[in-house]
C-alpha cells in the first residue's frame, strides 16, 4: 500500500451505525484516527466504545457506514484481516488461551512472524522474555496462562500487541487492573509507539488517566459521538457533561450509620506465601475499606474469608461465632457475600440471561421445592435492572452480550438479592462508569445504614476516603495500617501501602 499523505488521517470512519437485534447501539458514528496520536473514547457504560472498538478490530461488522485506512476503503470482516491490516485490540476481558504458556500466546499473536508450528521453542521463550523485559514485567514465559493473576494476563495481551508491529492498537480499561507503576510503564510505551507514528485508541473511566495520556477524546453518548476535542481544551466538568447530558451528583455522605456488634472477625489469618498475621474486624454498620497496591494480598484474604482458598491457619468468626468455612456455598450460607473484582471468578454465566445470573444467588427464594417460580425471579431481577440502571434490551437477554460495566452491575446486583449480613465488596466499581458513582455509593452507604458489616477493597483513595469509616491497608501480605476516618488521608493510605523495600530505595 502506497503511503498517504501525511494529514489523511490512519482511520475515516462515517457513518458507522450497529444493530444488535433490531436495536441500534452506534448511531452514524463519524470519526478520524490520525496517526500519531492517543486518541481517548469516553462515555457512560453502554454507550459503545467497546463495539465501536471491536469494529475497527473486525469482531463485529458494522450495520452500516464505512471505514478508510489511509484514505483507502477497507472492509474488516474478522479479526485476522485487522490482524493483518494492523489493528490490534486489546479487549476488555483477556481472551488469551488459558492452557497455553505466556510464551506461546505471545506467539499466537504475531501477524508477521512465521505460523506458530515453525517457531522454534528456544527463540520463541527467548522473544517472550525479551518483550517481558521491555515491559518492566518479571514472569516466568513457559507457565501457563491459568493461574495468572489478572494484572500479568493484562500484560501479556499488551506484550502481544507490542509483538504484532501493529499501527493502530486499541485498549479497552487496560489500567483497571494495574498497579501505579505498571500504569507508568504501560503509559511510557503508549507514548513511545505514538511517537514512531502509531496511533492509540485508549477507553478507560479514569479522567485523570485520559488527561495525563491523551492527545484527543472522543466522547459516546447513548450511541451517538458527542464530540471529538482536543484534551487541552476541555475542562473534567465539560468531558463529564458531554459524557452524561447533565451535570454530575455529587457524592453526599450521609449521616453515618449506627455501629453494633462485631459482624465479621478474622484473627492471624495466614497463608504462606500469600498473607501473614492478618486480624481485623467489622462491626455492623460499618465500612471498612482495605486499601494497598494490586497484589498485597487483599484479594487473596478476601477469597480465603469466602473459602475460595482458605488460609492454613488463623480463625475467622461471624457474629461471635468462630467459622471453619471451607467453600463458598459454606460462607454464603454463614451470610456472607463477596463481589469479586474478577467477573469470570466471580461466576458470570455468559450464556445464562441476565434475569438467570441476577437470581442465581438465592436458588431457594426462586426456586423453593426445586419448582422455579418465574414471575418471583423476574421481578426482583427487574427490581435490580431499575435499582443499579443497568442497561439492557431484555431480561432474556444473554448477559454476555451486556456492556462490561453493566455485567459488573449484574452481578452486585446477585449479591445484593442474597441479603449478607457481611459484605465483601472487591472493587465494585472498576468499569462503572462516572454517572452511576454516586448512586453506587449512596447504595453501599444505605446497605450499612440497614445493618451490614461492609469490607471494601479498593485501589480507588478518594472512594475509600468518601465512604470508609476505618481504613486498613496491607502491603506485601501484611496489614501495615488501620487508619481511623479522621486520620485518613492519601498520603497516610499511600504510605503505609508502598512496599517497605521500595520506601528504603526511595529514602
Ligand atoms: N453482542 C451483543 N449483543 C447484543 N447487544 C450488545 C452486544 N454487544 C454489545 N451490546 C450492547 O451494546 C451497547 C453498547 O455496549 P458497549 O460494550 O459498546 O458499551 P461500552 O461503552 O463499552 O460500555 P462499558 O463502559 O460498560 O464497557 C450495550 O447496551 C450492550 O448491551
Ligand atoms: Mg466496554
Amino acid at each position: 500500500m502506497a503511503e498517504a499523505a501525511a494529514d489523511t488521517p490512519l482511520i475515516a470512519a462515517r457513518g458507522i451505525s450497529k444493530s444488535f437485534a433490531q436495536i441500534e447501539v452506534l448511531r452514524d458514528v463519524d470519526l478520524d484516527l490520525r496517526r500519531g496520536e492517543i486518541h481517548a473514547l469516553l462515555g457512560e457504560n453502554g454507550a459503545g466504545k467497546s463495539t465501536f472498538a471491536k469494529i475497527l478490530a473486525g469482531v463485529h461488522r458494522p450495520t452500516r457506514g464505512t471505514l478508510k485506512l489511509n484514505g483507502e476503503p477497507v472492509e474488516i470482516p474478522n479479526p485476522i484481516v485487522a490482524q493483518r491490516l494492523g489493528i490490534t485490540l486489546i479487549h476488555q476481558e483477556p481472551i488469551s488461551f488459558p492452557d497455553l504458556s505466556v510464551a506461546e500466546n505471545l506467539v499466537l499473536g504475531r501477524t508477521r512472524g512465521s505460523p506458530l508450528g515453525r517457531v522454534p521453542w528456544a527463540q520463541m521463550t527467548r522473544e517472550a522474555r525479551e518483550l517481558m523485559d521491555l515491559l518492566g514485567v518479571r514472569m516466568d514465559v513457559t507457565k501457563p496462562m491459568r493461574g495468572l493473576s489478572i494484572a500479568d494476563q493484562q500484560m501479556v495481551e499488551i506484550a502481544r500487541a507490542l509483538a504484532s508491529d501493529s499501527r493502530l492498537i486499541i485498549m479497552d480499561e487496560p489500567t483497571a487492573p494495574l498497579t501505579p507503576k505498571e500504569v507508568d510503564t504501560l503509559f511510557a510505551i503508549a507514548r513511545r509507539l505514538r511517537d514512531e507514528g502509531r496511533t492509540i485508541v485508549f477507553i478507560s473511566h479514569r479522567l485523570e488517566e485520559v488527561r495525563a495520556l491523551c492527545d484527543r477524546v472522543t466522547v459516546f453518548r447513548d450511541g451517538n459521538k458527542i464530540a471529538t476535542e482536543e484534551i487541552g481544551k476541555l475542562t473534567d466538568a465539560d468531558i463529564i457533561r458531554l459524557m452524561i447530558g447533565r451535570p454530575l451528583r455529587e457524592y453526599m455522605h450521609k449521616s453515618r450509620a449506627e455501629i453494633g456488634e462485631v459482624a465479621l472477625k478474622v484473627e492471624n489469618l495466614t497463608l504462606p506465601g500469600t498473607f501473614r498475621d492478618v486480624s481485623f474486624e467489622v462491626k455492623k454498620g460499618e465500612i471498612v475499606g482495605l486499601g494497598g497496591l494490586v497484589g498485597a494480598g487483599r484479594t487473596d484474604v478476601a477469597r480465603a474469608i469466602f473459602g475460595v482458598a482458605p488460609a492454613t491457619s488463623g480463625t475467622v468468626s461471624i457474629n461471635g461465632r468462630p467459622v471453619d468455612i471451607r467453600e463458598p456455598s459454606q460462607a454464603i450460607a454463614l451470610g456472607l457475600a463477596y463481589v469479586s473484582e474478577d467477573r469470570a471468578v466471580s461466576g458470570i454465566f455468559r450464556t445464562l440471561s441476565v434475569e438467570e445470573n441476577i437470581t442465581a444467588a438465592i436458588p431457594r427464594k426462586i426456586a423453593p421445592g426445586g419448582i422455579i417460580r418465574g414471575a418471583l425471579e423476574k421481578a426482583l431481577a427487574s427490581e435490580s435492572v431499575r435499582k443499579l440502571r443497568i442497561r439492557l434490551a431484555s431480561l432474556r437477554q444473554p448477559i454476555g452480550e451486556l456492556s462490561g460495566g453493566n455485567q459488573q452491575k449484574a452481578i452486585l446486583a446477585r449479591w445484593l438479592l442474597t441479603d449478607p449480613s457481611v459484605l465483601i465488596l472487591d472493587e465494585p466499581t472498576r468499569g462503572i462508569d462516572i454517572g452511576v458513582k454516586a448512586e453506587f455509593y449512596e447504595m453501599i452507604g444505605e446497605l450499612a445504614a440497614g445493618g451490614r458489616a461492609i469490607l471494601l477493597i479498593s485501589s480507588e483513595l478518594p472512594e475509600l476516603l468518601a465512604l470508609c469509616d476505618r481504613v486498613l491497608v496491607m502491603s506485601e501480605g501484611r496489614l501495615t495500617a488501620n487508619i481511623a476516618r479522621a486520620d485518613a488521608t492519601q498520603e497516610a493510605i499511600m504510605s503505609a501501602a508502598v512496599p517497605r523495600s521500595t520506601q528504603a530505595v526511595a529514602a
